[in-house]
């Protein structure tokens, strides 16, 4: 990648980018020269093999080049890409969201699960409030994925619900979910809904302060510490499910994504909100991810 006078072939070039990404311990060296090439070229992965002896111009070169210090630098792949994959769809990213994850794609999964198996089917309107919308993973997806759902999507970060709202407007469903701003902390929060949502979804900040500083520096140093911590861990779970029972329907879901290690004490704060069938999903590593339960009906 030095040697300024070479005209650079595709496939030569990802095999150095890769070479020099590896010298420097980068993970998944390959990928990342992969993505940043596709980036450059405005191409797919794919592209990049079917036309592996298409020249890279000096500007491609240069752009490609000062995107591999970035990434060499700590910027994560995906605020360098402006892109993340969520459930197959493509959600625009900077710094101002959290990157969505692979396991909340599973909080996405169970909760129409959840949906399906309360009655709730294609015939009828389901409503959501998605709180902590960050990119608008959750809620966009949702709304392509379920035709009859309008999502309420609330976050309290003006630059995260900008981001959001690009991403419904670029998936066609900004008439199917609004944004609204709004603190989750706030005891007031429930008054700001009038109506009774079928489901409460929620990916919250829940990294209790002190774990921090003990997480890898490309999420400290780049992702928005609001999108992941609160002072114990737990000031949403409380929060969101003393207003669920207030905001849900009977018989409406909440449903959260968890912290690991937080699966009892959340399934103990769900429980004295009201809600019963709770139930707890593992991820793929055997980490409890996912809790939900059903709002009870009144008695007498
Ligand atoms: C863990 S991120 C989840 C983002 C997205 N739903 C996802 O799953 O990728 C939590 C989100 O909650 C938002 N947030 C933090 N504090 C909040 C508050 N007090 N009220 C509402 N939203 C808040 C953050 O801005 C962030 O977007």
């Amino acid at each position: 990648m030095q040697e300024n006078d070479r005209q650079w072939l595709t496939l030569d070039l990802l095999k150095a980018a890769e070479k020099f990404f590896r010298a420097r311990n980068i993970d998944e060296a390959r990928l990342n020269a992969e993505m940043l090439l596709a980036h450059v070229l405005r191409a797919n992965r794919m592209d990049l093999y079917l036309n592996h002896n298409r020249p890279v111009f000096h500007r491609e070169l240069e752009e490609f080049r000062l995107l591999c210090r970035e990434r060499l630098r700590g910027r994560p792949l995906q605020y360098i890409t402006g892109e993340q994959f969520f459930y197959g769809y493509s959600f625009t990213v900077d710094e101002r969201v959290l990157i969505p994850r692979p396991e909340t794609e599973l909080v996405l999964e169970h909760a129409i699960e959840r949906l399906k198996a309360n009655g709730c089917t294609q015939n009828r309107k389901i409503s959501v409030l998605d709180i902590g919308t960050g990119s608008g993973c959750l809620a966009v997806t949702l709304a392509l994925m379920l035709p009859t759902v309008d999502v309420i999507a609330v976050d309290l970060s003006d630059g995260a619900l900008e981001i959001a709202r690009c991403n419904a407007a670029k998936h066609g469903v900004s008439e199917k979910v609004r944004f609204v701003k709004a603190d989750a902390l706030d005891p007031g929060f429930s008054e700001e809904f009038s109506g009774k949502f079928d489901m409460i979804l929620s990916n919250p900040p829940y990294i209790p302060e002190p774990e921090w500083e003990g997480l890898q520096p490309e999420i400290t140093e780049h992702e928005p510490k609001m999108a992941l911590t609160t002072p114990d861990g737990f000031a949403f779970y409380h929060s969101i499910a003393a207003s669920s029972s207030v905001l849900l329907r009977p018989k409406g879901i909440l449903c959260f994504e968890l912290h690991a290690d937080g699966a009892r004490k959340v399934s103990g704060i769900v429980r004295s909100g009201g809600f019963e069938n709770i139930e707890v999903h593992r991820d793929y590593a055997g980490l409890d991810r996912v809790i939900s339960g059903v709002l009870a009906e009144c008695k007498g």
